[in-house]
């Protein structure tokens, strides 16, 4: 039996023609770290988006952890974010000794809540990460308002959103001050190990982290402050080039999954689909929720059957045992709670045959809930 993962690289990467010949090429080249292909991707990203900077980074945690320096967050600034979310988003605030302030989720979406940002606001409070989860737009055009009102500063977390648009079709990451991305291999752009970027319209804040992520140097040798090694592997950005020529494929199939998957489980009472704002959206997982007394069990009987899935995310950071420790201060979130008690991501990849989508569906429709 062939098993089905809920991610496949692998099958993007060789459809979008990238093979042992110009993976050798770029090897043969002898330049492994930086270099002239990463200049280029850099460029190709930045036109992409239409913003005057992109950096890339060795991960898309480094690009949310050098993003929140250049930004100036400080020990004892608050920042508001999901707890439902990726550790990394909450983690970089936390190494700043910077004090995260959990918000709650939309119950459709699963990103941040503005009612409850709009409570939990004080004088600390300096920044907002809005994680655009599964791909689906955090309510970005409300967020900036919000964040204009306040004062604060915008990060916003696309680690899961490349491609992703709002209805008027402006790219998730060019609202914020600075966008956070990642190229871990099962994300929508993803490459061949870690790898991550930063966009900005802001020079002093593309500066910064262009020197933060080569250890603090402006020219070479010469270190300006304490930074980091955060440099993008050149056959990675070889292969993310690659795979950026080709996005619109990964877009169109991508959508046409969805709405595949949306179509053939509309029958199903017992699974709430996942929303997807508008078609400009482009998601990185198909997340479905089923009764919770019900979910290990329908994920055992899909692996019997050779279809993986995965829980993004059943332990909401609010809850995690480090969070106690450092004694951060905690409320109920009630949505959050429920919802990752009910959640589960199926199998979600671009060019995912037809057999294959077919199995899944089956197999859904089989279960009895
Ligand atoms: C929402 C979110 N933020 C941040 C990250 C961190 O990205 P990376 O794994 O590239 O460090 C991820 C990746 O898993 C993520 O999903």
């Amino acid at each position: 039996m062939i098993e089905i993962q809920v991610a496949n690289p692998l099958r993007e990467n060789q459809k979008l023609g990238i093979n042992q010949k110009n993976l050798y090429q770029q090897y043969s080249t002898g330049q492994y770290v930086n270099g002239e292909i990463v200049s280029i991707f850099e460029k190709n990203l930045a036109s992409l988006f239409n913003v005057k900077y992109a950096t890339t980074l060795n991960s898309g945690t480094d690009a949310l952890l050098l993003g929140l320096i250049a930004l100036n967050i400080k020990k004892g600034d608050e920042v508001l974010l999901p707890s439902f979310t990726y550790f990394a988003t909450v983690e970089t605030v936390l190494q700043l000794d910077a004090i995260p302030v959990f918000l709650d989720i939309e119950p459709d979406t699963y990103c941040i809540n503005l009612n409850d940002a709009a409570k939990k606001i004080t004088k600390k409070t300096k920044a907002i990460i809005p994680v655009h989860l599964f791909g689906n737009n955090a309510n970005i055009k409300e967020v900036s308002i919000f964040a204009k009102k306040n004062n604060l500063k915008i990060l916003e977390d696309c680690a899961q959103s490349f491609g992703s648009m709002d209805p008027d079709k402006k790219f998730l990451g060019t609202f914020g001050d600075c966008s956070a991305f990642s190229f871990f291999p099962s994300k929508t752009l993803g490459g061949i190990g870690d790898g991550g970027s930063l966009i900005t319209n802001n020079k002093k804040i593309y500066d910064e982290v262009k020197s933060l992520k080569n250890h603090g140097q402006k020219t070479q040798y010469k270190h300006y402050r304490v930074g980091f090694n955060s440099r993008l592997d050149s056959l990675n950005a070889f292969v993310l080039n690659e795979k950026l020529k080709g996005f619109n494929k990964i877009r169109k199939s991508r959508l046409d999954l969805f709405n595949f998957y949306s179509k053939n489980f509309e029958s199903i009472d017992s699974i709430k689909k996942p929303v997807m704002e508008s078609e400009n959206i482009v998601m990185n997982y198909f997340t479905i929720r089923v009764p919770k007394n019900k979910r290990a069990q329908l994920m055992n009987k899909l692996n019997t059957k050779g279809i993986k899935s995965s829980i993004y995310y059943e332990n909401p950071i609010h809850k995690q045992p480090v969070i106690k420790k450092l004694s951060i201060k905690t409320e109920k979130l009630p949505n959050t709670e429920k919802i990752s008690k009910e959640i589960m991501s199926i199998p979600f990849y671009a060019f995912m045959k037809k057999e294959e989508k077919e199995r899944v569906v089956k197999e859904l429709k089989k279960f009895r809930f």
